[in-house]
């Protein structure tokens, strides 16, 4: 508190009012029940007069609520104390108020018939936080800078279109049975789809052998994927990079399993520097300065690493969720893979397992046509390119300069704040 906010998962809140535990609580358990009305906004964009129309239109347009009751009463906020703890005494149908960022809001709202209304003012009144969700999608698009734009974040131009991302993140349906990977461009996707893959089958290599990774684990979000993806049957392996409020909302009322991959971003931020480096159809950065400009805005594939890490964290006490990192991974491999193991529920033998970690080690999957990008059409990259260029942990000391690195831990620093340094294996 000591700098005037009250931080709670790289968020400042006042201090006055709210409370760690009741954020905590209210964020991780409170119900929102298919009855409720919920008026969400980010400050100072119409909240108190959105309270008091809604009020109004409650009462017929009788003013005697709304002259004898203070607003904080008639619609609570789900996050304050007081808010918190009047809502949860409170029985039948209310209205409340939240300014809740979407990933921290109480994941109830996901499954639940509640009615939300989100007020939009425009962009300047809130220093450029709120995007017009009114626009004309089509509107949104624009591939003349090389990228797919969709809600404010950028995609590649081959392998996806605007009408598939809009179908997929709102309605791709995860079945419980389904298994999810998630992780930010860059982190050990291929890696852990390997070793998915691996567990699978018992450690054969044969699915491994003869199916390219893409196929094995579809990508939710891309053309090919989503279509593949909705033709199969039965338990499910897929992956996505999407970032958390952009998921399908179908995840929040599955028992999916999902298995989330974190790495140090300094790290995915130079292997992302040599992908995009050699990637013809996107736009390639002139030098590692300008990918690492481009990098700390968030003006990069699926946008910015610290949005995403902050939204799908939001994610990490629940029971069908996985928490791992690439350097957990490297450090030690076996017990990671048990744990995966044990996450699913696969019981393997230990030459299953010694199979598993020889054939998803880096050196073998460096050889392996199906999983180091080799089948890819040569014309896509500038120059032959594997997914398998380095795998370790702490390249960037090699690539970053001094004033690079501090100017890093400085925007890490103040987007990360909040969160318990013990979370991220990294320095
Ligand atoms: P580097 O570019 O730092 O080498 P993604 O699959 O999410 O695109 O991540 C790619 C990164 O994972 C690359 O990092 C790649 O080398 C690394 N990687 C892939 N397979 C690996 C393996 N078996 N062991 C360690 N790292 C691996």
């Amino acid at each position: 508190m000591t700098d005037g906010y009250l931080w709670f998962e790289g968020i400042g809140f006042p201090v006055v009012g709210y409370s760690y535990e009741v954020l905590k609580e209210a964020c991780a358990q409170f119900v929102i029940k298919d009855e409720d009305i919920v008026l969400v906004t980010y400050p100072k964009s119409g909240t108190h007069w959105l309270v008091e129309i809604l009020c109004l239109i409650h009462s017929h347009g009788d003013t005697k609520w709304i002259r004898s009751v203070a607003i904080w009463d008639r619609s609570p906020w789900t996050e304050t104390d007081d808010g918190y703890k009047l809502l949860n005494e409170r029985e039948g149908p209310w209205l409340m108020s939240s300014h809740l960022p979407f990933h921290l809001f109480p994941k109830s709202l996901f499954t639940s018939k509640a009615k939300s209304s989100l007020p939009v003012s425009p962009p300047t009144s809130t220093g450029g936080h709120c995007r017009n969700p009114c626009t004309s999608h089509r509107e949104l698009i624009t591939m003349t800078d090389g990228y797919l734009w969709f809600e404010g974040i950028h995609f590649p131009v081959v392998g996806y279109s605007y009408e598939v991302l809009k179908e997929a993140c709102a309605q791709f349906v995860i079945k419980d049975e389904d298994t999810v990977l998630v992780t930010y461009p860059k982190s050990g996707t291929n890696w852990m789809i390997e070793i998915l893959s691996l567990i699978h089958s018992n450690g054969d290599t044969k699915w491994i052998r003869s199916v390219p990774f893409w196929e094995r684990s579809p990508w939710i979000e891309t053309d090919d994927g989503y279509k593949c993806l909705n033709e199969r049957e039965g338990p499910r392996l897929m992956s996505s990079h999407l970032p958390f409020h952009l998921f399908p909302k179908s995840l929040f009322a599955s028992k999916a399993k999902v298995i989330y991959i974190m790495r140090n971003p300094k790290d995915v931020l130079v292997s992302g520097y040599y992908h995009q480096s050699v990637m013809k159809l996107c736009k390639q950065p002139e030098s590692l300065e300008q990918y690492f400009q481009w990098f700390m805005q968030g003006n990069v594939h699926y946008g910015s690493w610290f949005e995403h890490i902050r939204g799908w964290m939001s994610m990490r006490h629940r029971e069908n969720v996985l928490l791992l990192s690439y350097e957990e991974l490297q450090k030690d491999p076996r017990s990671t893979i048990e744990r995966i193991c044990q996450f699913l529920g696969k019981k393997l033998t230990p030459e299953e397992l010694d199979s598993v970690l020889k054939n998803s080690s880096f050196q073998v999957m460096k050889q392996n046509k199906m999983s180091n990008y080799e089948t890819l059409p040569v014309d896509l990259f500038t120059r032959p390119f594997l997914i398998t260029r380095k795998g370790i942990c702490g390249d960037w000391k090699n690539h970053l300069t001094v004033a690079q690195a501090e100017a890093f831990d400085k925007v890490y620093q103040e987007k990360m704040a909040g969160f318990s340094k013990g979370l991220f294996p990294w320095e």
